[in-house]
């Protein structure tokens, strides 16, 4: 009688047995949408007695390693929280340096990604990015709009909170402009004024380092997605820890409020 009060132990873990395959997790069913937050640069570097950066660079190629991966397994969306709206909170050169991120890994990694099939794209508030910053992600969005494969969405200078508000100012404006009939609001229309509103809700969320909380990310979005919480640093994170999390993902029952 007392099993009710049993702690949880967490999700199945079978990976410490074998090293599981692109093959077998191709049998199930891949989520369409994966969304990371991308946590742990920080305590990865400080680790290793590297400054803080030496992390977000590290974090960089990893991002190259899981699209790779992400597009193979046939997941059509991976959104990637790269820059919140509290991330200018932190030390300007750290903030400098996660601005020139975007622009390294896109001058390295572009003809790859557009040989790849990937669409980039960004969803975030473009207007306190720096100019340079904004130049290298644009060029890189026309460079693949035409490209039919794995959707790859930076997060950048993101806020759900934000979202949401600018959402229903603009819906205030269009009831009061006539453009909307408040009756008309439905979740679906709702959705159409984020800024996620071509692509579907995430099915899986992962987030590394150990931090269990959302952190101002896809607050709406996440409504039905299944979470994935690993201890692992971003910059350790690997294929094999992209399978394990739809592994898991693959072993959940998702009923959507149904029985
Ligand atoms: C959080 O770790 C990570 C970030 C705020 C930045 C994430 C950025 C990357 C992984 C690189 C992005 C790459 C591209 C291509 C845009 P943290 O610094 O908070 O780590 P900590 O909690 O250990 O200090």
């Amino acid at each position: 009688m007392f099993n009710f009060f049993k702690k949880w132990k967490g999700d199945p873990q079978p990976f410490d047995i074998e090293e599981l395959s692109n093959e077998e997790i191709k049998k199930g069913e891949i989520p369409k949408h994966i969304a990371i937050i991308m946590d742990g640069n920080g305590r990865w570097a400080k680790k290793r007695a590297l400054p803080r950066i030496a992390g977000h660079h590290e974090g960089m190629k990893v991002v190259r390693k899981i699209t790779k991966q992400a597009n193979l397994l046939g997941v059509e969306v991976l959104t990637l929280y790269a820059f919140s709206t509290e991330n200018w909170k932190r030390p300007k050169t750290e903030v400098d340096y996660l601005m020139k991120l975007p622009e390294e890994f896109l001058t390295t990694y572009l003809p790859e990604l557009i040989k790849e099939n990937v669409q980039v794209r960004i969803m975030g508030d473009k207007q306190r990015l720096p100019k340079h910053t904004l130049n290298a992600v644009e060029k890189a969005i026309n460079d693949t709009k035409k490209n039919t494969g794995l959707i790859l969405n930076f997060a950048l200078n993101y806020g759900s909170r934000a979202e949401i508000l600018t959402a229903v100012q603009h819906i205030a404006t269009d009831i009061k402009t006539g453009q909307l009939n408040d009756s008309d609001l439905t979740e679906d229309v709702f959705s159409s004024y984020l800024m996620t509103n071509s692509i579907q809700d995430p099915d899986l969320l992962i987030r590394t380092s150990g931090e269990i909380r959302l952190s101002n990310f896809m607050l709406w979005q996440l409504a039905y997605t299944e979470f994935w919480f690993t201890d692992i640093l971003w910059p350790d994170f690997n294929e094999q820890s992209l399978l394990q999390a739809i592994y898991t993902y693959q072993q959940r029952g998702r009923r959507f409020g149904g029985i």
